[in-house]
């Protein structure tokens, strides 16, 4: 019934996307070995759940190929359907019937028996801590319980590949902890996943390889660490809490970095990426104090997917990550993220 144990349990090829004008995915290749963990990470508008929609068989490709746990999404979508957990990115539940019953009718359209539908509910009632409140309507639900209720929704028929959308978005700490928690355990039980994320962390801490997209084309994949190989250097971050000085540290640190050092002007906090680690500290910090520049929390860190996030897609000009800090010094104020564009980037 499954796929070959050595044959990928998700691949896709040359995956196409069009939505009239707009190329939402310009060719994209994926591979998630059975068992593993992909993790897609990409601003908003990368295309994302236009891959993911695609993969649940929610979507036609315009061209390509994609197959889920041996099955052609376009060929045979119920053969995928049967094998597939989705989580979109947007809870689906009836908000008419309770936690439990939601779970219920998923398992039964599932084909399972009334017991077994029933304890499975109760099971994963439990795994995401909903089953004080599984008895009344989940239109009452926050909506971090919702999403949890949909996530749970995605796992009942234990299916051999689970996709979820940014399951994290929304939650709270807890929400997120137990989230990555079934996540692991789910794999430990042979699960294949692939899921995308806003959270850099949450790639790193779940995904055995990650793939990076950005408007419609991968840009990069491979494992974290190679990822973050290929950045180089370490990151030293420092805060400087007067406004004033700011301007004086981007030239004593602009002198320093590989790049252009960064400038969280909310916070004051500055990073840059260096090759020579603590010479680097310790000179920046002379400078700084003869300069009579006071500095907090300083930092001296190995590359984050935050700053391989920005050396691949070229900085943060599509408003997912700090500004350059020469914008921020000569224009004096700096631009937000973009409307409608989320920022969770910086945690
Ligand atoms: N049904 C649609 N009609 C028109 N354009 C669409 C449609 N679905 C997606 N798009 C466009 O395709 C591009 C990719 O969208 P997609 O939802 O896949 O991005 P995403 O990476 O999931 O973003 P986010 O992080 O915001 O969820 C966007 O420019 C989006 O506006
Ligand atoms: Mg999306």
């Amino acid at each position: 019934m499954t796929a070959q144990p050595t044959s990928p349990a998700i691949q896709a090829e040359g995956i196409t996307k069009r939505f009239g004008a707009k190329q939402a995915l310009g060719g994209v290749d994926l591979e998630v070995p059975p068992g593993t963990v992909l993790g897609v990470l990409g601003p908003n508008g990368a295309g994302k759940t236009t891959m993911v929609r695609i993969l649940s068989t929610l979507l036609r490709p315009d061209a390509g190929h994609a197959r889920v746990a041996g099955r052609d999404v376009v060929a045979d979508p119920e053969g995928v359907r049967r094998r597939l957990g989705l989580s979109g990115q947007y809870a689906a539940v009836d908000e008419k019937l309770t936690g439990r019953e939601n779970l219920c009718l998923v398992a039964r359209l599932y084909g399972m028996r009334r017991a077994a539908a029933r304890r499975r509910a109760a099971e994963l009632l439990a795994d995401f801590r909903l089953d004080e409140a599984a008895d009344r309507p989940s239109g009452t639900y926050s909506g971090g319980m919702r999403r949890r209720l949909d996530l749970a929704g995605a796992l009942v028929a234990r299916p051999p590949v689970v996709v979820l959308d940014e399951p994290t978005t929304g939650l709270d700490p807890r929400g997120r902890s137990d989230t990555w928690h079934s996540v692991r355990e789910l794999v430990g039980a042979g699960t294949t996943v692939l899921l995308t994320t806003q959270y850099l962390e949450e790639a790193d801490q779940l995904a055995d390889s990650i793939l990076v997209i950005d408007r419609g084309t991968a840009i990069a994949r491979g494992p974290a660490a190679d990822l973050k190989a290929r950045v180089g250097g370490e990151r030293l971050a420092l805060t400087v809490p007067d406004p004033e000085a700011r301007s004086q540290t981007f030239g004593i640190l602009g002198s320093l970095g590989a790049h252009e050092p960064e400038l969280d002007r909310r916070t004051g906090r500055f990073t840059v990426t260096t090759d020579y680690g603590a010479h680097t500290l310790e000179y920046a910090l002379g400078c700084l104090r003869l300069a009579g520049i006071a500095v907090q929390d300083v930092e001296l860190a190995p590359p984050t997917l935050d700053d391989v996030f920005l050396a691949l897609t070229g900085g943060p000009s599509r408003g997912t990550a700090g500004v350059p800090v020469a914008a921020a010094v000569s224009a004096g104020s700096v631009p937000g993220p973009g409307a409608g564009e989320g920022q969770p980037w910086h945690g």
